[in-house]
């Protein structure tokens, strides 16, 4: 009896239908066999946390308000009162963090593989692009928190813009008067920055599709090893599901800290790991020397694939560019771990400013009356003074949260404060001690103390009680001397 074409069709399942219907044999292409090592997965891997910080941003977008006088409380509140709000901030962070090393790392595979050289130097120029937008998601993330650190990164990049010119536009309060910077951070970071790089990386994947994986330096012709792509795709499958995890168990083990509502006229934070080599610049050679080492690396990248001429991708041939790629590593390195044990510095004199980040910001005198508001400028000693009194209000604040962490036997949150605490202090340690010396000893003593015995394995919950209280008692003597 002869077959029925249509009933053979409907007895291959429903896998299969599937297939044939997305085309999926179109996966089946071969790829070099180094394609699938996890040196050549980098690039995926960098897109599989992309695809994470999307789902959970779109999540944190829902809760979050962009303007200066809510931002901060928005997310304080979806960690406290949102269900799996704080998971979902703590997943966005991480993916970030590991989104950016592996870019980096798969960007410098590329750089010691000599995989940009002809024909992918345009692909290598896309790569260059998608790097500085990942790099500037990453720094308009920061600054939604809206806490001390973000405050300040704001400040600096409106110094900094002011520096260009014309250039820095976007950046200046006339652009779009009205309009705080906070909130045109915020559609930058969940608009126009993601466009951008899923606009780059749809060029960049075709590219690389296109013109195939380049092959290792050491064996510059292809052995002739292949394996399917598919099986490629499994393994980054695979490797999605192990970071999801990985994310998953940092999020609720290491949640991402958020600072108290920012304060105008200090400067007392360091910027994020990834700036802190351009932080030590800025150390330096101040303003001037964070623009120009921003610019010579853009420029250093871009000019890669055009200065290191020899056409084959062989180490051996390239020994000249690849030293000068480890030298600026190793640089970047050691201007990360200097600015890491350095104390933060004054790089734009925030406290003598008259314009500040935004055009609204909180500012401490309205802190300490409502916790949020305008603000235009601070400038005299009396300002000075009610800036670190409402700081010293700000101590006393988070002392009560210690003491609930405490009489609800939450040590755990007790320690957190009490780190939060002593940043807190830091930041106007020496404003303090510049009155009275003794009075800043006292609070440095007490503080320190209570986070070494929150800090313990076992800490007694006794004795940090004890020690709470001293470092009430002696930041309310500290306030009477700013009043
Ligand atoms: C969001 C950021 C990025 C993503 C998601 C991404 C993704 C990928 C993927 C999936 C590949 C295939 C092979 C591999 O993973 O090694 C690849 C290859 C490539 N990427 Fe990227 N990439 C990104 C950023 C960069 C950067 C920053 C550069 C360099 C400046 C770069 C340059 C290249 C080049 C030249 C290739 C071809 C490599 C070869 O054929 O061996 N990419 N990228």
């Amino acid at each position: 009896m002869a077959k029925n074409p249509a009933n053979e069709k409907s007895n291959k399942g429903l896998g299969t239908w599937v297939r044939e219907r997305l085309a999926v044999s179109g996966l089946d292409y071969e790829v070099p066999k180094h394609a699938n090592t996890l040196l050549f997965s980098l690039g995926g891997i960098t897109l599989i946390s992309f695809i994470i910080l999307i789902v959970t941003g779109v999540i944190l977008a829902q809760f979050y308000t962009a303007s200066p006088d809510t931002a901060n409380q928005s997310i304080r509140v979806l960690m406290t009162e949102v269900k799996i709000g704080a998971l979902i901030r703590g997943i966005h962070f991480w993916a970030a963090q590991i989104a950016m090393v592996t870019v980096i790392l798969h960007l410098l595979r590329v750089f010691i593989y000599g995989s940009y050289k002809r024909p992918r130097e345009i692909n290598w120029l896309l790569g260059v692009g998608l790097f500085f937008g990942m790099m500037g998601l990453y720094y308009t993330g920061t600054i939604l928190k809206w806490d001390q650190e973000a405050f300040e990164a704001l400040a600096h990049t409106q110094a900094a813009a002011k520096l260009v010119g014309v250039f820095g536009f976007m950046f200046a309060d006339s652009f779009a008067k009205g309009v705080p910077l906070l909130t045109r951070m915020f559609s930058l970071h969940t608009s126009v920055l993601p466009l951008l790089v899923i606009g780059l990386l749809a060029g960049h994947l075709l590219l690389v599709k296109l013109l195939q994986i380049s092959p290792l330096p050491w064996n510059s012709g292809h052995n002739g090893s292949k394996e399917m792509f598919s099986r490629h795709l499994k393994k980054l499958v695979g490797y999605g599901f192990v970071l999801t995890g990985a994310v998953m168990i940092l999020a609720v083990f290491l949640p991402p800290k958020l600072g108290a509502v920012p304060v105008a006229g200090i400067e007392a934070t360091k910027p994020p790991w990834l700036f802190l080599s351009i932080f030590s610049i800025e150390n330096w050679a101040g303003l001037p020397g964070l623009l120009g080492s921003a610019a010579l690396l853009a420029l250093a990248l871009i000019a890669v694939p055009f200065v290191d001429r020899a056409v084959s991708n062989n180490l051996k041939q390239r020994k000249a560019i690849v030293t000068l790629g480890a030298v600026a590593v190793l640089l970047a390195f050691g201007l990360t771990i200097n600015a890491y044990v350095a104390k933060p510095e004054q790089h734009i004199g925030m406290g003598e400013e008259t314009e500040q980040a935004g055009g609204q910001v909180s500012t401490a005198d309205d802190q300490t009356n409502s916790g949020q508001a305008d603000n235009q400028a601070e400038t005299g000693e009396d300002e000075q003074a009610t800036l670190i009194a409402a700081q010293l209000d700000n101590a006393l604040a988070v002392i009560s949260e210690i003491q609930s962490a405490l009489d609800g036997q939450n040590l755990a949150a007790a320690a957190e404060k009490a780190a939060e605490l002593d940043e807190v202090f830091d930041a106007i340690a020496d404003k303090i001690a510049a009155k009275d010396s003794d009075a800043a000893a006292d609070i440095e003593e007490h503080v320190h103390e209570l986070g070494e015995i929150l800090e313990k394995p076992q800490p007694d919950a006794a004795e940090a009680s004890n020690l709470l209280g001293h470092s009430r008692e002696s930041i309310e003597a500290a306030v009477k001397l700013f009043q």
